[in-house]
């Protein structure tokens, strides 16, 4: 491998939306399933409709973290810099989201039953901006939540460390914070397409990143499905935290 791959390196605009929808989230694997369980439970002691203003950072095509925060979420602002993942989410919100998405609504309204009754009602409360961590503003949201980000945008532990931080800062203080991150994984790919950058972290990492800011934190881990050839990875390791 050659020089370590930093946010700014590779064009997130070519990022192979169909591809990665096809190979990823077809169908809710078990490491999917464990995140929207350990999500719900942690929603599940929230009033329906408890934040005003939640943010999904990094948001790419997947559209199981906003609606796991739907029950609880008046508003949801899901921020991406990536044009073919922008274009995905509004042609998914305007025309109606691609069948397979409803097998992943179903397990959620199982999880979280104050959900409403259809994914078109729940994604009605998303609204998609095109920006990344860098455009955030401090002490903006109630909640933010960020799943597969931090850790698969840059090379660099410090980079790292900053795309964490400007998340969690983009919370009020004693606002919340829900993350997802890959355990363990590297530089990876996509199908047949280009190296996109990964920094390898574990809940070790994740909490030394987190807890000068954040209170009430949470570090769970689960083991990962069998991935495909473009990459290998440990788990994923689960946050819940409060900005300090
Ligand atoms: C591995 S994908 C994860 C996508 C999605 N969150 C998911 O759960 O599948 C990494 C995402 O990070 C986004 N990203 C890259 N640089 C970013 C930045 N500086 N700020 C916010 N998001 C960024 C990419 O566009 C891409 O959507």
């Amino acid at each position: 491998m050659g020089e370590p791959l930093r946010n700014r390196d590779v064009d997130w605009d070519l990022w192979p939306v169909s591809d990665y929808v096809d190979e990823i989230y077809r169908a809710v694997q078990p490491d999917d399933d464990a995140v929207l369980a350990h999500h719900s439970a942690f929603y599940r002691r929230f009033e329906p409709g408890h934040f005003g203003r939640s943010l999904e950072l990094g948001a790419g095509p997947n559209l199981y973290p906003l609606m796991v925060a739907a029950a609880v979420s008046r508003d949801i602002e899901a921020v991406e810099p990536s044009a073919a993942s922008v274009a995905y989410l509004d042609q998914q919100l305007r025309e109606g989201p691609d069948d397979s998405w409803q097998l992943f609504y179903r397990r959620c309204r199982e999880l979280q039953p104050a959900l409403p009754a259809t994914l078109g009602e729940a994604l009605g409360r998303v609204r998609v901006r095109r920006g990344g961590a860098r455009d955030l503003t401090p002490d903006t949201y109630d909640l933010a939540s960020m799943h597969f980000v931090a850790e698969s945008a840059t090379e660099d532990r410090e980079e790292f460390r900053e795309l964490c931080h400007a998340y969690a800062g983009s919370v009020h203080r004693g606002g919340w914070l829900v993350a997802a991150f890959m355990e363990n994984m590297g530089r990876y790919r996509i199908g047949t397409g280009p190296d996109w950058p990964g920094y390898p972290v574990d809940a070790d990492r994740v909490r030394e990143v987190f807890e000068p800011v954040t209170t009430d934190l949470t570090i769970d881990r689960v083991d990962s499905a069998p991935t495909s050839d473009g990459y290998e990875t440990t788990g994923m390791v689960l946050l819940t935290a409060r900005r300090r």
